[in-house]
């Protein structure tokens, strides 16, 4: 009788310890399966000013094509710039309408990438106005 028990004992026990084990092991999988990985974390960088307006914004600005302002021309740009960076930016964002699309024509362009890409064509400004200045220079 008492045999019995004791075995009977022993097995309880050992179906505990299975059970616990099983626990634990179930746990730490999944403590595992839920721990931060070292799967890359997608953050996706602004584009550069030169990147967005050589695939967006040259088609049109590089040439003048429907009297868009010529980028590097001064003079298309005067009455522009005094508008202030933001509105020019706000302006590409809206549109133009008729000629200047909405977004520049690149509706995948976050807000900064558009300031990237006005600061390029700004810049390309005060390129011209230096080698003019280096031009006097020279003669
Ligand atoms: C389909 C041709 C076209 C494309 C593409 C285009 N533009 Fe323009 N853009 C124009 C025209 C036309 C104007 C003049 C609009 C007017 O004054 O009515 C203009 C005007 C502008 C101005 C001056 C806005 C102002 O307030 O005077 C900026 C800045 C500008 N574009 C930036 C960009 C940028 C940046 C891109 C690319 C992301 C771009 N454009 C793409 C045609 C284009």
């Amino acid at each position: 009788m008492l045999f019995i028990f004791l075995r009977g004992a022993t097995i309880r026990t050992s179906v505990l310890t299975t059970l616990v084990c099983l626990t634990l092991l179930v746990l730490v999988s999944c403590s595992r399966g839920s721990a931060p990985t070292n799967a890359p974390v997608v953050v996706q960088e602004a584009r550069s000013g030169e990147e967005i307006y050589r695939k967006y914004c040259s088609n049109c600005h590089q040439g003048g094509i429907v009297e868009s302002p010529v980028f590097g021309k001064k003079e298309d740009w005067e009455d522009r710039i005094e508008k202030g960076r933001e509105a020019l930016i706000a302006n590409v964002r809206d549109g133009m309408p008729p000629g200047m699309p909405k977004m520049g024509n690149c509706p995948s362009c976050t807000i900064e990438e558009l300031g990237n890409a006005v600061d390029y064509m700004l810049a390309a400004l005060e390129d011209e106005q230096e080698t003019e200045e280096e031009n006097t220079k020279a003669e």
